[in-house]
């Protein structure tokens, strides 16, 4: 861009960026677009014999709005008579467009209401879109000592036929067993910004097989999250997921601050739309297995205090919920917090944010300072998250609760992925079916303006 037309942009008093495409600006409440080469001629162009200049025309057209209701068509058969009715009935659909013409708006992305609530993301794996998620690279086994590593690796995510799949497999069959028991050294720093280890806490991006007694991670699995891509505050989520079925499987649905502005977790809050066990036969005094899951918010004044047990709700479906697709749903607004399945209507865990604030809700001691002083009774449920999809196996934090369903490790044990590993002729046999895979057919994330 030569100097003068810039000088003239600031005269004009155009804020943004001018590229040599032809662009769309708004100054004020009046839309303008300019032809940087001057393409259509007219006024201004070539003004003042400096050349190509460009050209500012009247305001962009108007937007033109659409709405679509899906209607219902009903065939009714009396003797030898049929009658076909339809009637619209809901959800309705409104895209919003802005034309192109001639001189050249640029059309911006279009926006697309529905039922007066707007899509702010959407995908329905098409194929796998690294514009909107990025996986986690790292063997860090979230906190919690899990035992799968998570690597970007289409064995272990891909799209096959418009849904995302997570499958777990063995790390031996990648390195061997020999390299997975002693002496090999696992380094996920990569060699590019792409490749790089995503999570260094707990040894998670260099571990040597062996030392201290362990063998590596033995499931190779993925995560993948919007961290670097979308967050979103208040609003809709809807996740069409098949959970997956397998002793030990921890699959989960959830969201994390993308900012920690109350400070490191859980005190910028935690939101778990769906959590499961791929278990079968999973007691439900222990919360159940593959026909359950748990929506639960993580809170509290630092990580030893954590009170999510008291906004926490299982759920209990009649049938193995990896026998079909459902919806994990979460709606959030300032005032209220609920998850629900397949349905709004279907309310799993239900969360009043207006009534009583986080700090009088978990009665925590006075050594502790109240992270959400003065920031409103709903915090810290009042900032930015961002979405994760991810397949874990085991762990020691308690998930798997010690001595049920014979549950082949122990949490306190200094070597409880040995333990895991060592009984893998009883477990790994659950997982040779073919509902083994954690399938995502769409998400979708709505803003209520
Ligand atoms: C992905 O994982 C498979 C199975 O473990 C392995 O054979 C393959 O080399 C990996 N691909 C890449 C690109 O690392």
């Amino acid at each position: 861009m030569s100097s003068n037309i810039r000088l003239l942009v600031l005269v004009l008093g155009l804020a943004g960026v001018l590229n040599s495409q032809q662009n769309c600006q708004n100054i004020g409440d009046i839309q303008v677009f300019y032809d940087p080469t001057c393409a259509q001629g007219g006024p201004g162009c070539n003004a003042g014999g400096q050349g190509e200049l460009f050209n500012f025309y009247p305001p962009c057209p108007v937007s033109t709005t659409t709405t679509t209701t899906k209607s219902t068509t009903t065939t009714t058969k009396s003797g030898s008579t049929t009658t076909r009715t339809t009637t619209p009935s809901g959800p309705t659909t409104s895209r919003t467009t802005r034309p192109t013409v001639p001189g050249g708006c640029v059309t911006e992305e279009p926006e697309i209401w529905e039922n007066g609530e707007r899509l702010v993301f959407y995908d329905d794996f098409d194929f796998l879109d690294f514009n909107k998620w990025r996986h986690d690279l790292t063997m860090s086994g979230g906190g919690n000592w899990e035992f799968q590593l998570y690597h970007n690796n289409r064995s272990n995510s891909f799209v096959k036929d418009g849904v995302f799949h997570i499958r777990p497999t063995l790390t031996e069959d990648r390195i061997g067993e020999a390299n997975l028991r002693s002496g090999y050294r696992m380094d996920m720093w990569g060699g590019s910004p792409a490749d790089a280890c995503t999570g260094n806490n707990f040894y998670g991006c260099e571990r040597t097989s062996g030392a201290g007694g362990n063998i590596l991670n033995p499931i190779q699995s993925a995560k993948i999250t919007t961290s670097t891509t979308f967050s979103m505050k208040y609003g809709r989520v809807e996740v069409r997921a098949k959970l997956p079925r397998g002793d030990w499987l921890w699959p989960a649905i959830w969201m994390l601050p993308a900012k920690n502005v109350y400070g490191m977790w859980p005190a910028s809050g935690e939101i778990d739309i769906m959590e499961s066990r791929g278990n079968l036969n999973y007691p439900s005094s222990a919360e159940g297995g593959v026909e359950s899951f748990g929506s639960t918010l993580h809170w509290g004044a630092d990580w030893t205090q954590n009170r999510f047990h008291l906004t926490h709700e299982i759920y209990t479906h009649p049938a193995p919920l990896s026998d079909e697709f459902h919806v994990y749903g979460l709606h959030w607004t300032e005032d209220r917090l609920y998850t629900y399945i397949d349905d709004p209507s279907n309310v799993v865990l239900d969360v009043d944010l207006t009534s009583q604030n986080f700090w009088e809700l978990g009665q925590f001691s006075d050594v502790y300072e109240n992270p959400w002083e003065g920031a409103g009774a709903n915090a810290p449920f009042n900032d930015e998250f961002y979405l994760i999809i991810n397949l874990a196996v085991g762990g020691t934090a308690g998930y798997f609760k010690d001595g049920v369903a014979g549950k082949p490790w122990t949490d306190k044990s200094s070597s409880s992925a040995n333990e895991f590993y060592a009984a893998k002729n009883s477990w790994y046999p659950t997982w040779n079916n073919k509902d083994l895979d954690f399938e995502i057919d769409w998400v979708k994330a709505w803003s209520f303006q």
